[in-house]
């Protein structure tokens, strides 16, 4: 019987490897592969730019994959859609763009501590260079409710605060946050709030529904939902994207150049100078399509039962080795953080690896989160629908093991 595993060539190759680090990055689905490779034997021509029939194919093919991204995420039209080389580049894109034109000394940027560092440096940054307030709501993914988290980015909110940047799911505890409420009581604040949500962690889990969420802009890495690396999404409103300042120059992006002054293409083109990633950016909608195959099946209830597995199985072999590190209060999604007691992380990690079993450890670019929870660094296994219980027995084996040598 095929399963789902089936679905991951990485694993022919590597059958012994047990793959515990999808936060990091997932494996690569069949279909995403092979729209890469059709794309690169077949019709691997530029878009835009040809009169001949593959040219056309290839510019179908791209505009084909927009169109369904913005389905994937109830965006209003394919026009909202922006593809970047990832995550980082979208924040990138936004920092430097929204703070050109809406922050100053009196109106700054309100984060969290809990972000990955691409949704919290360039935002320090930005401010640092317009002098413009730089704030970080204090939230703890661990022991806070949905109540007292929202409280204390309401706390945070005034009239001044031009943007607001947060995470969907944190990339080292796995912490759902409640978007919806927090971008609600943001808006009755201040109703010109600008909302960026980071969906790194969330793509590949959960249906989106950007309109629904109430975002303003969203950014995902399509190396993190089973395509390819070298492309990313960054979601915009078409209003916002249409006020939005260009980021890069060049080709493509432009609608007419004269020698002192040029003007720019609408949006998404104003946003994508030069030739983009096209091979990626069509192997992501098939990614995507993937991805709301498994949503519409079984195996996401699969992936709670795996994650619950592996916390229960921690708590009982290693009640007095092992500290897990999850929410009371709020649903934790695929990540396990955890910390073995007297062993450092990156021992843990290292030798685990000498077992074929691939985990993460590490401040996991989340350095305001470990310093706010006092834990210098931390495990984390993260999982995907690829995994099975098997999986996780051999965890624990290895970590017997690990303590065994270590303590
Ligand atoms: C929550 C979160 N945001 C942003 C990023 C950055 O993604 P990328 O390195 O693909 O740009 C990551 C990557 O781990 C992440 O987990």
């Amino acid at each position: 019987m095929n399963t789902i595993r089936d679905r991951f060539p990485f694993f022919s190759h590597n059958p012994h490897v047990v793959y515990l680090d999808s936060a990091a990055t997932t494996l690569k689905a069949d279909v995403a592969l092979q729209a890469l490779n059709e794309y690169y034997t077949s019709y691997s021509v530029n878009i835009h730019r040809g009169m001949y029939p593959l040219a056309q194919k290839a510019d179908l093919a791209y505009h084909a994959s927009r169109k369904k991204i913005a389905h994937f995420l109830n965006a209003q039209t394919p026009d909202e859609i922006v593809f970047t080389k990832g995550a980082t580049e979208g924040l990138n894109l936004l920092a430097s763009s929204l703070g050109q034109s809406l922050i100053n000394p009196e109106r700054g940027v309100l984060t969290s501590v809990i972000e990955h560092h691409a949704n919290f440096v360039p935002w320090q940054q930005i401010a640092k260079k317009h002098n413009a307030p730089f704030q970080v709501a204090l939230i703890n993914p661990l022991t806070m409710t949905v109540r007292e988290i929202c409280d204390e980015f309401e706390k945070n909110i005034t009239q001044d605060t031009a943007i607001l940047a947060l995470t969907h799911i944190s990339n080292v505890t796995g912490t759902v946050l409640p978007i919806q409420e927090i971008a609600h009581r943001a808006r009755q604040i201040n109703p010109h709030i600008i909302i960026v949500l980071d969906m790194c962690q969330s793509v590949q889990h959960m249906s989106i529904d950007v309109q629904q969420l109430d975002i303003d802009f969203a950014v995902f890495s399509g190396h993190k939902c089973f395509g390819p690396t070298g492309i990313g999404v960054l979601y915009g409103k078409k209003s916002r994207l249409d006020n939005l300042l260009p980021y890069q120059f060049g080709g493509d992006m432009i609608y007419e150049v004269g020698l002192s002054q040029s003007s720019f293409a609408e949006a998404p083109s104003k946003f994508e100078a030069g030739t983009p990633p096209i091979a990626q950016a069509i192997s992501l909608a098939s990614a995507l399509e993937f991805v709301q195959e498994i949503i519409s099946s079984d195996c996401h209830n699969n992936l709670k039962d795996l994650r619950a597995y592996c916390v229960k199985q921690f708590e009982k072999l290693f009640p007095n080795d092992v500290v897990v590190h999850q929410s009371k209060h709020l649903d934790s999604c695929a990540i396990v953080c955890f910390t073995v007691n007297r062993c450092h992380p990156h021992d843990v990690a290292h030798m685990l690896g000498e077992q074929n079993i691939c985990i993460r450890a590490g401040h996991h670019c989340a350095q305001p989160l470990h310093k706010h929870l006092n834990i210098p660094s931390s495990c984390r296994v993260s999982l995907s629908v690829y995994n099975t219980t098997d999986d996780i027995d051999n965890l624990m084996q290895g970590i017997t093991r690990v303590i065994t040598q270590l303590s």
